[in-house]
């Protein structure tokens, strides 16, 4: 609009374009959405009608009346085409529902799927339940811990070979030295410093190792024992550790334990379960020498064990003339493998439905 164009034939002009334009704009609207976008484009509140409006102060007051009745019979014309053709549209819409194909009520419905625990969280409730009947209380600590709690205390010398057995995460926040726990077995150290004798407890949880390949995975599960008391002996660990088998592998199923090294017990040994997969104890010779899972030797390895260190026992001020105690700790994920027939331990922890839903 130029400055010296006459207000009245402006208004006029404008009332004129809206007119012949509405229609085909309103016709051309394919839905509800664009239908109320285009009604907006003339009667909205940033509308080319509104905008009109504005004008009037400017128009010569002689023909203020007459171009405002004009402007409201435009605005009602316009309002009733578009609510016309709002209306219009809902009916289609509605025609439209009524002649599809009806619903086929027939088709199965698509029911939820069921969730279900994780083998590990299944095996770790297990055998919280086994220990748990035997009297042994849970006892938790932290996955990020001190390289004293995970080496020295234990028993671990400084620089000792052995700490190689468990190439570690070390986290550096301090002059502290930290670590992403490579055992369970420091809740054996924080469990001791806190409670005096006697104790007996299990914990489960996560441990951290640089170590990855079929049988490895640098976070693993494992779960620890530990019972102190006056009197225990070699004795106590077999037959917890019996009970402990034959409550999660089958009453029939047989143990052994070979000694081994680990520098907090002595003696210490390493258990097998007779292999659950070729039933070794049933004895059939020509099915344990096929056997992939335990290679023809009848036995599977399942954990490290032994009776607690008398130096672990000072490390912690428990007094060794007066206690004894025995520890183990295992692999939940190697329990979870054996009872379910898992070859590759990385399919516990890649969370695939499809193998998780076999189990
Ligand atoms: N902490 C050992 C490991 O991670 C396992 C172990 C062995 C735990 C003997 C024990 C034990 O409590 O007595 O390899």
């Amino acid at each position: 609009m130029s400055p010296e164009a006459d207000p009245a034939a402006v208004f006029e002009e404008g009332l004129a374009r809206v007119s012949a334009q509405y229609r085909a704009v309103f016709a051309e609207a394919a839905d509800e959405h664009a239908l109320r976008a285009a009604g907006a484009r003339f009667v909205g509140p940033q509308g080319e009608l509104t905008r009109l409006m504005k004008l009037m102060p400017k128009v010569a007051p002689d023909r203020r009346r007459e171009l405002g009745q004009k402007a409201n019979a435009v605005k009602r014309e316009v309002q009733q085409s578009l609510d016309g053709a709002l209306l219009a549209l809902e009916r289609a819409q509605r025609e439209a529902d009524l002649s599809e194909p009806a619903i086929d009520v027939s088709l199965p419905g698509r029911g939820p799927v069921p969730g279900r625990l994780h083998p590990i969280t299944r095996v770790t409730h297990d055998l919280l339940d086994v220990f748990g009947a035997l009297g042994f209380d849970v006892a938790d600590g932290p996955e990020v811990d001190l390289y004293e709690y995970n080496f020295d205390k234990l028993g671990f010398p400084p620089d000792h070979p052995a700490t190689d057995m468990q190439d570690s995460f070390f986290v550096r926040t301090s002059d502290t030295r930290t670590l992403l726990r490579t055992h369970t077995s420091t809740i054996q150290v924080r469990a001791m410093l806190k409670h005096p004798p006697p104790l007996a407890i299990v914990s489960p949880g996560a441990v951290y190792r640089r170590d990855d390949d079929i049988t490895h995975s640098p976070m693993f599960f494992q779960f620890e024992g530990l019972l102190v008391d006056e009197g225990v002996s070699f004795a106590h660990l077999r037959g917890v550790l019996t009970r402990f088998a034959q409550r999660m592998f089958g009453p029939d199923v047989g143990i052994r334990i070979r000694p081994s090294y680990f520098p907090f017990v002595e003696p210490g040994g390493e258990m097998d379960i007779a292999c659950v997969f070729c039933r070794a104890w049933e004895g059939e010779r020509a099915r344990i020498a096929a056997c992939r899972l335990c290679k023809g030797t009848g036995w599977l390895e399942i954990l490290g064990c032994g009776m607690v260190h008398p130096v672990v026992f000072e490390n912690v001020g428990y007094d060794p003339e007066r206690y004894t105690g025995f520890a183990f700790g295992m692999g939940v994920d190697r329990v979870a493998m054996l009872k379910y027939g898992i070859n590759d331990i990385r399919l516990l922890y890649e969370n695939d439905v499809r193998f998780l839903g076999q189990l």
